[in-house]
């Protein structure tokens, strides 16, 4: 079993329109506060008809490539999460591997559970590596999506789009993951669905928060099992989630990573053996703490806050947003990530920040990905909210990026901007 596998670089796309989300509050007589302080957000992506789930996803894996020099040969893998796919039979993935002439070599697939896609296909590319049956191959594991929830919705300032590619390897030189130490916890549960046909989630929301946190508790408790077993954290002075340098959050908007520390904080306040020194009270007031938060997890939602939710990406956007900023800092510390997916599945996971993160997160240019973004009038985003997919908008895509032209008798055409 090899041990030292995980993601040696990324990249990111994202739609070239945004609105403010002040804006956004004003045009639907909200108090601004509400978005920007009771959810966390600033900026929302908007994707139009020609940038799809195959667009985003294309753009991002070629960024990928391109800007970390992969020879295409190396790749025996190549998996979408979505939950915004384009066909019920064709995935995105092999959209993908026509788009950017991927070999023909390589298994092929997406990988649908919600938000948990993506995170499904970077545990089944990082096992593949451990195991030894890659023979030396890298995976390319692309998270694509496009939150919908629909005009005047609750979940209207929650939504976003774009996607983040990620080259796994044995040569982790962003992130080594701790293989096996793994914690996972799934529910059947109806708390954020989108029946076939629909192009809008439907959604219980705090219902959904319910689940998520419910979720969290269960992957993290089987993670925390695992990781003092091997004594990467033990009970002590600090608490076992306060010995990771940062945890990553799955977020659907900013202010569900800071419920989701608090949780976290809880399992441990109330599982440690001085547990029953303190009151459920006193406990609850300690998993509060705010500096433990901006200690340990605001640093990561600069990105997330200026996009919104992406579903399957949001998490490893926070990544991106994390490395990018602290990427040398962090070298050689331990982050905790935890993924969810309503239905639901969560997986709690952790590994160690590369010695050249900042090297390949320099790569990734994510500040100028941002500032080739247009922001548009709330108008503007309506109209391109209700245009019809099927028909996108004959607008030449950015040099590099890539566009649905035309659907033609079910078949989809996208051009690449020169
Ligand atoms: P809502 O009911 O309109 O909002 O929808 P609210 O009344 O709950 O207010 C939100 C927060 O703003 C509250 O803070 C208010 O106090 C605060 P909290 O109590 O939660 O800390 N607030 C204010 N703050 C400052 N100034 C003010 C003000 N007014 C209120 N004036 C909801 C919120 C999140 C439910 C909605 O946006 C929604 O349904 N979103 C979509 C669902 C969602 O994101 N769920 C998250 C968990 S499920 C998940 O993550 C999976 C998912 O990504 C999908 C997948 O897996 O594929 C969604």
């Amino acid at each position: 079993m090899k041990k030292h596998v995980g993601i040696e670089a990324l990249a990111i796309a994202v739609p070239r329109r945004y609105v403010d989300i002040e804006d956004l509050a004003r045009a639907r007589g909200v108090d601004p506060a509400k978005y920007t302080s009771g959810l966390g957000a600033k900026e929302m992506a908007v994707a139009d008809p020609g940038e799809d789930s195959v667009a985003l996803a294309a753009t991002a894996a070629a960024r990928l490539l391109r800007n970390n020099d992969v020879d295409p040969a190396r790749l025996g893998m190549l998996v979408v999460g979505t939950e915004t796919g384009v066909d019920h039979s064709k995935p995105v993935a092999s959209h993908v591997q026509g788009l950017l002439k991927l070999p023909r070599t390589m298994r092929v697939f997406d990988s649908q559970h919600a938000c948990y896609g993506g995170t499904a296909g970077l545990m089944a590319a990082t096992e593949w590596i451990a195991s030894g049956a890659a023979a030396g191959r890298s995976a390319l594991i692309i998270c694509s999506d496009i939150a919908r929830y629909g005009l005047n919705t609750a979940g209207e300032p929650t939504q976003g789009a774009g996607a983040v590619a990620m080259l796994v390897s044995e040569q982790p030189e962003l992130l080594a993951l701790d293989v096996g130490l793994n914690g996972a916890c799934s529910m059947d549960v109806y708390d954020f669905w989108r029946p076939l046909g629909r192009r809008e989630a439907v959604v219980d929301g705090h219902y959904s928060i319910q689940c998520y946190l419910e979720a969290l508790s269960g992957a993290y408790r089987g993670w925390r099992e695992r990781a003092l077993a091997h004594e990467v954290v033990r009970w002590g002075s600090t608490l076992p989630g306060e010995q990771l340098a940062r945890i990553l959050y799955h977020v659907p908007f900013c202010k569900m990573a800071r419920k989701a520390h608090t949780q976290l904080r809880l399992c441990d306040l109330e599982d440690a053996p001085t547990a029953a020194t303190s009151t459920p009270v006193a406990r609850e007031e300690q998993a509060r703490s705010s500096s433990s938060y901006e200690a340990q997890v605001a640093s990561s939602l600069g990105l997330n806050a200026r996009i919104g939710n992406v579903y399957t990406a949001s998490l490893y956007l926070a990544l991106a947003g994390l490395l990018h900023g602290e990427g040398a800092a962090l070298s050689g510390q331990r982050l905790g990530l935890l993924s969810y997916g309503s239905g639901c599945s969560s997986e709690f996971f952790s590994g160690v920040v590369g010695d050249k993160a900042a090297q390949r997160m320099a790569r990734a240019d994510v500040e100028g990905v941002l500032a080739r973004r247009e922001r548009v009038s709330v108008q503007e985003y309506e109209r391109v909210m209700q245009l019809p997919y099927e028909s996108p908008e004959p607008t030449p895509p950015a040099a590099g990026s890539f566009r649905l032209a035309e659907i033609h008798e079910h078949r989809r055409r996208y051009v690449e901007g020169a």
